[in-house]
């Protein structure tokens, strides 16, 4: 437990870990690459470790030169091999949705486990692997699960939910198959997975919704630059824009259009966030943020934009409940299958906060009121995107929080609380 007391603002300049959701895949695609993959930016945290250890235990070497740089030595698409234990995937959802789409490609078997919040969640990959050709058997949907590669063939697969993991797992899966293999998605996910996958050579034909790989003979990523992880940067833009006074800068940013959908969201709102020095490290886009205190206005988050933003709707529920109206959320079920139920848990724990915040079965209203939440007491739940949201409502409260499981942080942002007071002012 930890108490997070009110600040006056936010001044100063910032870089973030490198981003999830590509230090995950560069791993992946570099475990299964020829020759040396070399990271630089590599995102460390809870989440990234899981993914560093579980190829290590597929037979790859991969060398740690420094924190965030960090060499794989590829063992070519069919090379991995089947550890006799089982692979934790602990926390990180991602590594369990992608990871048996490389696997579908190997020979042995492979069991898959999880952290308890992990064995909560859908496996939902067995089914389109499953089609192509692999074994895959779960626990009623959910992990452990094993995974049992086999001749694949490539299917059209168009995706129930708009989730860049399942859509990321057939791609890699695809990879293996024989024809192609294509994806189709009811929404715009972040597309990373394609991004990567033409980096490393594989040709990738995207049109709008779609994306189509054919099997491949050979991987080569060589270098990947990764940009600063705008979900991690995401609790400081919203600090910096509730607290007046606030000057905060946020260098080397990635600013993908399939994650920016807090800056619109926020552009709407009346935030004042410039974008400077725009620019590309490898396939994606990067850029420098300046964010200024603004008072907001209310808004509705319309169910298309979700997936460019799913994972900063707890941040928006708080700016939300200091924006002068009601904001809706809507179409934002996939919140509900989060670390935590996460529909249910901002709900419950920003009202106890202050916030006037109701739950809908797949979104949330806030009726706002331009003034500072009063505080109170709230409990992360194991979850690192709670932690944070608690974190940040204690920054911008009246009264402060006290934060029950601060330590969250550390699955995908381990050096948040120390980032965070070096540029508070009280
Ligand atoms: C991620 C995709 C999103 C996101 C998660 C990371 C990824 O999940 O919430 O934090 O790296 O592909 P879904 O694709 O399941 O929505």
């Amino acid at each position: 437990m930890i108490q997070i007391e009110p600040a006056r603002a936010l001044v100063g300049h910032i870089g973030v870990p490198g981003d999830k959701s590509i230090s995950h895949r560069a791993l992946l695609l570099g475990a299964v690459g020829e020759a040396e993959t070399v990271v630089r930016g590599f995102g460390r945290s809870g989440d990234t470790e899981a993914t560093l250890t579980a190829v290590r235990a597929l037979g790859v070497e991969v060398a740690e030169d420094e924190v965030d740089l960090v060499r794989v030595e590829g063992r070519g698409l069919r090379g991995l091999r089947a550890p006799e234990e089982p692979i934790d995937c602990r926390n990180s959802g991602t590594l369990l949705r992608l990871l048996p789409g490389v696997l579908a490609g190997q020979e042995g078997r492979f069991e898959l486990i999880g952290d308890e919040s992990l064995r909560t969640r859908p496996v939902r990959v067995d089914e389109p692997l499953v089609r192509m050709g692999a074994r895959v058997e779960t626990t009623e949907g959910f992990p452990p699960l094993v995974v049992e590669g086999g001749e694949l063939q490539g299917i059209t697969y168009e995706l129930p939910v708009a989730s860049a993991q399942l859509k990321s797992a057939v791609l890699l899966a695809g990879l293996y198959a024989s024809g192609e293999t294509t994806v189709a998605e009811p929404l715009p996910t972040r597309d990373h997975t394609e991004l990567l996958l033409a980096q490393a050579g594989v040709r990738v034909r995207r049109k709008p919704g779609r994306a189509t790989v054919s099997g491949a003979e050979r991987l080569a990523l060589g270098e990947v630059e990764v940009p600063g992880d705008l979900s991690a940067a995401a609790p400081f833009i919203v600090a910096a824009t509730l607290l007046p006074g606030s000057e905060l800068y946020v260098h080397d940013v990635g600013l993908n259009p399939t994650r920016t959908g807090l800056l619109d969201v926020f552009a709407r709102m009346g935030a004042r966030i410039t974008v400077f020095n725009r620019r590309k490290a490898g396939g994606e886009p990067v850029g420098d943020l300046e964010v200024r205190s603004a008072e907001l206005v209310a808004t509705a988050v319309e169910p298309h934009e979700i997936p460019r933003l799913i994972d900063e709707l707890p941040l928006v529920a708080l700016a939300a409940g200091c924006a002068r109206g009601e904001t809706v959320v809507g179409g934002a079920a996939e919140l509900r299958l989060k670390e935590t139920d996460r529909i249910e848990t901002v709900t419950t724990s920003l009202r106890a906060l202050g916030v006037r915040i109701s739950a809908s079965e797949n979104g949330f209203r806030v009726r706002g009121v331009p003034t500072r939440p009063k505080g109170g007491g709230m409990a992360s739940r194991g979850d690192h995107r709670l932690a944070m949201l608690g974190a940040i409502a204690g920054i911008v409260s009246r009264e402060g929080v006290r934060l029950e499981g601060p330590e969250a942080v550390g699955v995908s942002f381990p050096g948040f609380f120390d980032l965070l007071e070096s540029v508070t002012q009280r």
